[in-house]
């Protein structure tokens, strides 16, 4: 697992001021306020993450829908073309051409090891090894095409909930609770970020609602983005780690910050990469948070960012061989993916399926008490070969409860082992 530094903080972004007023001559002793004028990030390291690329076989989204899962080694892609699987080493193959809002993790449970969520405009389903029809649609009330998804993380890693942005309003499910904000009439993108009760909701119409967790249920209060240095026609916003929000909109960023003793909550655009006069701003090209940790991903034409906290940046380089214009992803478990619409890039770890790590201490656990040599039972499973070998046959009988002769176990793990190419 990456290792993250928590006690960073956006907050402590470094503030760039430039007396404006006094350079334009304009200055007045009523008003000696220095303005800031942006924000720029102090520290940015360069970083190599595990990086694997995946060959689509046909064009799976335009550039804006890009959605991905991992459970624990079977890839799930979804866009506007369908929903793809790959596992193992066999390419990727299509499931289906139903447009996918968004894959996600099932709320309620760990980041890492539950079951994946692939919601279409009218149903969602779950992925553990099968795909499963969900009930989870039919707990939106008004209905309503879904727009798009949202993990609802009170603290990292751990997801207690889905934000759904329907066009019947906004939904917050929590196990097969729902709660329906009556206050938005129509959503058309959520966005939520981890350890902080926090979310961004916009309507059809671009309107933007920030949702804030109080004593007493989520407080909801507009995000003007139509005051002075604001980011007019923001493509996206989304919460940041220290109470503020990040926008993009065209092609660059500004971050809001929370009005204090000094001043008034305001937009200021945010440099990456300030020249000496601070001017240079690299294009951005696609915003996409991590809603495990807080993080936010910043893809700009020939750079990756991920911007952890604090002043610091990291800094990836752009996978080889990608078109100009790319949609980009972060999966519940932290990984970034890319896609130009043939090729599908991901960035970070990823947790699958092995023999010596999941397989063999399962079965060690609860079969090979009589599956071993000279065991009363008629093949082995205490070897990788006689593992691989039977595994059709145990998957069969351990959903059918007739194995473990107790029952009472689940094959996930045994069916994830072979759908991963038996990894070893
Ligand atoms: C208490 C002893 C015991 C345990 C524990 C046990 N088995 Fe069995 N198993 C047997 C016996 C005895 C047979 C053969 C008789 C039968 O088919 O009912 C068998 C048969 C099987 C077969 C069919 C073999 C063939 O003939 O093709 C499979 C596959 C199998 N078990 C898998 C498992 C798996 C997987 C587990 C653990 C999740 C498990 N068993 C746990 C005793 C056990």
């Amino acid at each position: 697992m990456r290792a993250r530094n928590q006690s960073n903080r956006f907050a402590a972004l470094l503030l760039c001021t430039c007396s404006l007023a006094t350079a334009l001559g304009c200055a007045s002793d009523e008003q000696p306020v220095a303005e800031e004028t942006y924000v720029a990030l102090s520290e940015i390291s360069d970083a190599e993450l595990p990086l694997s690329t995946l060959a689509l076989p046909v064009a799976l989204a335009d550039d804006s829908t890009l959605s991905a899962g991992d459970y624990r080694g079977v890839v799930l892609l979804g866009g506007k073309a369908g929903l793809f699987k790959q596992s193992g080493s066999t390419e990727v193959e299509q499931l289906d051409s139903e447009a996918v809002v968004a894959i996600t993790h099932d709320p309620g449970a760990g980041a890492r090891s539950e079951k994946v969520i692939i919601a279409r405009a009218h149903r969602f389903e779950t992925y553990d090894g099968e795909l499963l029809l969900s009930p989870l649609y039919a707990y939106l009330s008004g209905g309503g095409d879904v727009t798009a998804v949202a993990p609802a993380a009170q603290s990292e890693g751990r997801f207690d909930g889905l934000w759904v942005a329907a066009t019947s309003g906004l939904y917050r499910l929590v196990g097969d609770e729902v709660e329906r904000f009556e206050a938005v009439r129509s959503a058309s993108a959520v966005s939520a970020i981890a350890g902080a009760g926090r979310a961004v909701v916009r309507d059809m119409k671009s309107v933007a609602t920030a949702l804030r967790l109080e004593k007493d249920g989520w407080a909801m209060r507009a995000l003007p983005t139509s005051e002075q240095g604001a980011p007019a026609s923001a493509t996206a916003i989304v919460p940041t780690r220290d109470g503020g929000y990040l926008a993009h909109a065209g092609g660059e960023l500004f971050v809001r910050r929370e009005a204090d003793k000094t001043r008034p909550a305001r937009w200021l655009p945010l440099r990456i990469k300030p020249d000496a006069d601070g001017n240079e701003q690299a294009k951005v090209q696609r915003v996409a948070p991590d809603a495990s940790t807080g993080s936010v991903w910043v893809i700009t034409d020939d750079e990756l960012y991920r911007f952890d906290g604090g002043s610091k940046a990291l800094r990836v380089a752009r996978p080889q061989g990608f078109g100009a214009s790319v949609a980009a992803h972060v999966s519940s478990d932290g990984t970034l993916w890319l896609s130009d619409g043939k090729l599908v890039a991901r960035i970070g770890e990823r947790e699958v399926v092995t023999y010596a790590k999941d397989v063999k201490p399962w079965l060690a656990a609860r079969c090979t008490s009589c599956h071993e040599p000279g065991g009363p039972a008629p093949i082995a499973l205490d070897n990788y070969d006689s593992a691989k070998d039977n595994i059709a046959r145990a998957i069969e009988l351990v959903t059918r409860q007739e194995m473990p002769p107790s029952g009472g176990e689940d094959a996930t793990l045994l069916r994830l082992w072979r759908d991963g190419g038996y990894r070893k």
